[in-house]
């Protein structure tokens, strides 16, 4: 059956980004480079051969993307704060210029009525830590810790909300701005098993254990969990000391959730470490090949409701690859993304209506951006950029949609999908 999706008044609407996707300003005003830099310079590594050094220039036209999520009506925007702008060197001195930087962006969405929401960390280590082991070598977990106690020093008196990664993040946050609530973002494939199978039931959760809860787990409940078939072997390889769980075990204000897509899961006893095997689903596919299934975004949110204690939970990110540019008539239709947007936003709807604490969500992403190893080939923003010629930015049909979803246009769900 249909129902009108409504949302919570003071629900926030928000878009994000992160810093290596857009900025650009590869080493201006101090930068070095992190191991995206150099993993981008690689010949060979990305599709289309390009690289960050340019990406959307944010760096410099952050006035300009502050007013079209202006124009958009949304309330609150997710960035990343790049480390290697705020610790080049390995001699851990801060760059104030970097940090500068960043300071006018709060200031200036702020002034937009905007709400920050930096996450700390996504993805672009400096490559000064990787060269001295990265995340292998636990010399890393201080490292992280100055670079968060140097950011939120700066920008604590204008921030609410931290997104962060690992228990010493938090620490960071909790000591430099004691007021701060204090989350993390977790990408999670949502998981459904193959048949009704017992065996097959029993592969899901292991998949649920080791994609999703494997890092939520540890921090808020302080053990790792059962996610496979031999799990001594497994923690085994891992190398945890005396006194690691419980530098681990962590408090979080909110939860983050990230999700994409889905993952259907069989058992499979030929994969002797974790017995299953992905299945594909039969639902449409966004232009990266992952299957479209919005009703995932109510299972995971229901689940990480009863197995986390009815947390408060923000969506982090969500969205669709969808190649389509401007046509014809210099707007850009891209139906299958307002298609995704619409399907998601009705089934949080519907898991809010079912009682889960879901406070907000984030687009990903405002801006067509540098996807990773895709380069620019594959677009995920609401706002089309023009990477062949000057960068301008043209909002699609989905930022008009969801503008007007945010706005309290109609909306129905499907309370029938599972
Ligand atoms: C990452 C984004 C990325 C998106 C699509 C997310 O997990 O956080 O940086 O663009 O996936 O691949």
């Amino acid at each position: 059956m249909l129902r009108p999706a409504t949302f919570p008044a003071g629900f926030l609407w928000g878009a994000a980004t992160s810093a290596f996707q857009i900025e650009g300003a590869r080493h201006a005003e101090g930068k070095t480079d992190s191991i995206w830099d150099t993993f981008a310079h690689t010949p060979g590594r990305i599709a289309d051969g390009s690289n960050g050094d340019v990406a959307c220039d944010h760096y410099h036209r952050y006035p300009e993307d502050i007013a079209i999520m202006r124009g958009l009506g949304l309330d609150a925007y997710r960035f990343s704060i790049s480390w290697p702008r705020v610790i080049p060197n390995a001699d851990g001195a801060v760059n104030a210029a970097g940090l500068d930087f960043y300071d006018r962006l709060v200031d200036a969405l702020l002034d937009a009525g905007l709400t920050p929401y930096p996450t700390l960390f996504h993805w672009d280590l400096p490559a000064w830590v990787a060269e001295r082991g990265g995340w292998a070598d636990r010399s890393v977990i201080g490292w992280f810790g100055a670079y968060a106690d140097a950011v939120v020093r700066r920008l604590g008196d204008r921030i609410g909300t931290w997104l962060v990664i690992h228990a010493e993040g938090v620490r960071a946050v909790r000591a430099a701005a004691p007021g701060a609530a204090v989350g993390a973002a977790w990408n999670m494939d949502v998981t459904y098993p193959a048949s009704d199978d017992t065996a097959d039931i029993a592969a899901a959760e292991r998949f649920h254990a080791r994609t999703n809860a494997w890092y939520l787990d540890p921090l808020v409940r302080g053990a790792y969990p059962t996610a496979y078939l031999d799990m001594d072997a497994a923690l085994g390889r891992m190398d945890i000391r005396p006194g690691d769980m419980e530098a681990m075990r962590t408090e979080f204000d909110l939860i983050g959730l990230n999700l994409y897509s889905r993952a259907i899961v069989a058992h499979d006893p030929s994969d002797a470490l974790s017995g299953m095997r992905r299945e594909q689903g039969p639902g449409w596919r966004q232009s990266f090949g992952w299957e479209v299934w919005p009703a995932g975004l109510r299972r995971i949110l229901r689940r990480v409701d009863a197995d986390y204690g009815h947390p408060a939970i923000y969506i982090t990110e969500n969205g669709c690859a969808d190649a389509t540019g401007p046509g014809p008539d210099g707007a850009v239709h891209d139906a299958d993304r307002v298609r995704y947007i619409e399907g998601h936003l009705g089934q949080m709807a519907r898991a809010i209506d079912e009682g889960v604490d879901v406070r907000g969500y984030f687009a990903w992403s405002l801006l067509d951006n540098f996807e990773w190893q895709a380069g620019y080939e594959q677009r995920f923003g609401m706002v089309w950029v023009d990477f062949d010629g000057d960068l301008r930015r043209v909002p699609k049909d989905s930022a008009r949609r969801y503008a007007e979803i945010a706005a309290g246009g109609a909306l129905d769900y499907d309370d029938a999908l599972e």
